[in-house]
């Protein structure tokens, strides 16, 4: 079947550990392919539950992700995050660095948080921006690229902090917008969708039965991206890869049924 460009690849996984495990080791190729080109990673971190597994993947000790990342190239950023306090449970750097910073020993000038204290919400979204635009030497109008951005997709079809209806949808002349979610009754800070499609690689976890009605919508439903905002990502490179576990594509029609990706270099197929 004839992929276009903009239709994304899904590889359909045994279990939400064989979803962490692929994305893991696309972390693995992308991050080396990097350090051979001596250039540095820039890597936007997920927010949600599920980035805790492949978290934990990259750190343990007993298999080969902690001892193959180049980790001292790799620039860690946010697609969203949480208005509240890095010390608060609900925020997505807490567990990024309760779980992954803090166990690999991350340099510090490497990390990225969104800054959520002291500033309201558009501050802090223009602050944001503005370390971006830093990092990457953007001029204005540019949107910068990160080398891989991880993402997860809610029951309700969002992803980042994209939710249904609301005005972050459609912000284009910003790279990082405050947004009020109602459905939540708080403020989060999210890349906008211009952002999350420049970058070079695009990899989505997504795990459940919960999502199943959603994959389903967003993937192989008609185009309708203010109910479903995951559909945004039409990466203009084509590179969005859906990682996702049989649960989440119980719903999915077609032989994406039976799609578990391609085997690895020993003729395996992950978990
Ligand atoms: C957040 C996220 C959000 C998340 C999805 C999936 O801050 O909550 O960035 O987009 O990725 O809601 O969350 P789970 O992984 O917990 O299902």
């Amino acid at each position: 079947m004839e992929r276009s460009l903009l239709d994304p690849r899904i590889y359909i996984k045994q279990s939400a550990q064989g979803v962490a495990y692929t994305a893991a080791e696309a972390l693995v190729r992308l991050s080396k392919r990097a350090r051979a080109e001596g250039a540095p990673f820039r890597l936007a971190l997920s927010g949600g539950s599920t980035p805790k597994l492949l978290y934990q993947l990259l750190t343990s000790e007993t298999n080969i992700f902690r001892r193959e990342i180049p980790w001292d190239i790799i620039e860690f950023f946010f697609g969203d995050e949480r208005w509240v306090p890095h010390s608060s449970p609900e925020s997505n750097y807490k567990l990024a660095n309760d779980e992954l910073f803090s166990k690999l020993g991350i340099r510090e000038d490497h990390i990225f948080p969104v800054p959520t204290e002291g500033l309201e919400p558009d501050e802090a979204a223009e602050q944001y921006e503005q370390s971006l635009m830093s990092v990457f030497g953007q001029g204005e109008g540019d949107y910068p690229r990160f080398d891989l951005i991880y993402l997860g997709m809610g029951d309700d079809g969002h992803t980042a902090s994209l939710f249904p209806h609301t005005q972050a949808l459609h912000v284009e002349d910003s790279l990082v917008t405050a947004n009020y979610v109602p459905k939540l009754s708080t403020n989060r800070i999210t890349l906008t969708a211009p952002v999350l499609n420049t970058a070079a690689n695009t990899i989505f976890m997504v795990a459940g039965a919960s999502k199943a009605p959603a994959l389903k919508e967003v993937l192989q439903d008609e185009y309708n991206p203010e109910e479903y905002p995951s559909q945004l990502l039409r990466n203009s490179l084509g590179n969005v890869v859906w990682l996702v576990d049989k649960e989440a594509a119980a719903q999915l029609e077609g032989d994406y049924r039976r799609y578990r990706g391609p085997c690895d270099r020993r003729g395996q197929r992950p978990p």
